[in-house]
């Protein structure tokens, strides 16, 4: 390794790939997909059409109905069921190596995932409230959109406020550039891995609370400060035992996350029952944290304002990584394509600062 090699912890303000799929416009407060705003899709495109966006940059095109298909195991712990079964489809398809197939087989193999990634979700969601039976496929088959088909596999019917919530909240999290799931889908694809082995391994990356598990903090958080009645003072006691508000902060955007205005507004819309005690404690923590980090902008991020969405739609908090899954599988599927067609894996370096040379003897070796 270069002696000067600059070692940033994190990667924080590395670049490390270039990307034509998503622009998290840094200052400016906006996301775009293949340069379309997202603030123009919402509610105009069904979440199944802006896969199409984000993968074939078109949106006439759409991700598929999911094939027949019979998951192995489901235990209704929807993420790792959801990681396993992604896994599993690689050897139950005979999915190619990413470096031995053609950029248009691996687009088939994505879209085939994606799909059948949704159908496991729901399913699991079925088997943790409890069902033994699969909702018959003409059921299913009455939804015309995703978000209404995986409501209608998962529950037998799809209340239209419910599909709404599903649907605006996959939109807005169907891709933000190199995050950490990302990062895990492109460097397992880099290695010519299949598309079945990038994707289980991004939705392991996504179960973390820092990543995609936040919104399962959230709720319980919102009605905790409900119970206290007084967010202000739960703020404080909060950041002074040292702990993190969930929903607030993020690595690259500085000013208001778009996804969490857009957010809000729908939970509002669609008459939240969380709404106003998330709006009093938003209000609570941005002024706390504005006073203790005057140079560190910590705004709302999207998970705050997902986080009561999914509760309309009557989510609970366990199944909140899983439903980010299902949206980001759009930009997964994107995003190991992009990096297909780059054909460079991804080695970087580690600086050793271990122990110096020693002998086993105890002595320093010579
Ligand atoms: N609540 C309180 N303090 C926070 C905070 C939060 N949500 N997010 C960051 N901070 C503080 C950190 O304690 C740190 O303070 P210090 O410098 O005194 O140690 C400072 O802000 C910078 O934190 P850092 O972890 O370096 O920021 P980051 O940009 O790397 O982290 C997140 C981004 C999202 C991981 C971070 O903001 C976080 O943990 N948020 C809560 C979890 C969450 O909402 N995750 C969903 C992400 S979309």
């Amino acid at each position: 390794m270069r002696a000067d090699a600059q070692f940033k912890p994190g990667l924080e303000g590395i670049v490390a790939v270039e990307t034509e799929i998503a622009e998290p416009d840094r200052e400016g407060g906006s996301l775009r997909y293949r340069g379309i705003d997202i603030e123009e899709l919402v509610g105009q495109y069904p979440y199944d059409r802006v896969w199409g966006l984000l993968v074939d940059s078109n949106l006439d095109s759409a991700m598929p109905d999911p094939e027949p298909y019979m998951p192995a195991a489901l235990t209704g712990n929807a993420p790792s069921d959801l990681q396993a079964e992604t896994a599993r489809l690689s050897s139950h398809w005979s999915l190619g190596k990413l470096n031995e197939i053609s950029d248009e087989q691996a687009r088939t193999d994505l879209a085939r995932l994606s799909a059948q990634m949704m159908a496991i979700v729901a399913q699991s969601a079925r088997v943790a409230d409890g069902h033994t039976d699969v909702v018959p496929d003409d059921v299913v088959a009455r939804g015309k959109t995703a978000a209404e088909k995986f409501l209608l596999r998962w529950r037998g019917e799809a209340d239209p406020k419910h599909v709404k919530a599903i649907d605006t909240y996959w939109i807005c999290t169907a891709e933000h550039g190199l995050n950490a799931s990302t990062f895990a889908a492109r460097i397992v694809a880099s290695t010519g891995a299949d598309c079945g082995a990038s994707l289980s391994s991004a939705v392991g990356a996504l179960s973390g609370p820092l990543h995609g598990g936040a919104p399962a903090y959230v709720k319980p958080m919102l009605e905790e400060v409900a119970a206290t009645g007084d967010p202000e003072g739960w703020v404080k006691e909060t950041l002074d035992a040292g702990r993190r508000i969930m929903g607030f902060g993020h690595r690259i955007y500085r000013a208001e996350d778009p996804r969490s205005r857009i957010l809000k507004q729908t939970a509002r819309e669609l008459g939240s029952p969380q709404i106003e005690i998330a709006e009093r404690l938003e209000e609570a923590a941005l002024a706390e944290l504005e006073r203790r980090k005057p140079d560190r902008p910590l705004r709302t991020n999207v998970e705050y304002y997902s986080a009561v969405v999914l509760d309309v739609a009557e989510i609970s908090p366990p199944l909140a990584p899983a439903m980010f899954a299902c949206s980001r599988v759009a930009g997964w599927s994107a995003h190991i394509l992009e990096q297909k067609r780059t054909g460079r894996l991804f080695r970087p370096n580690a600086r050793y600062v271990g122990p110096a040379p020693r002998s086993l003897n105890g002595g320093t070796s010579s």
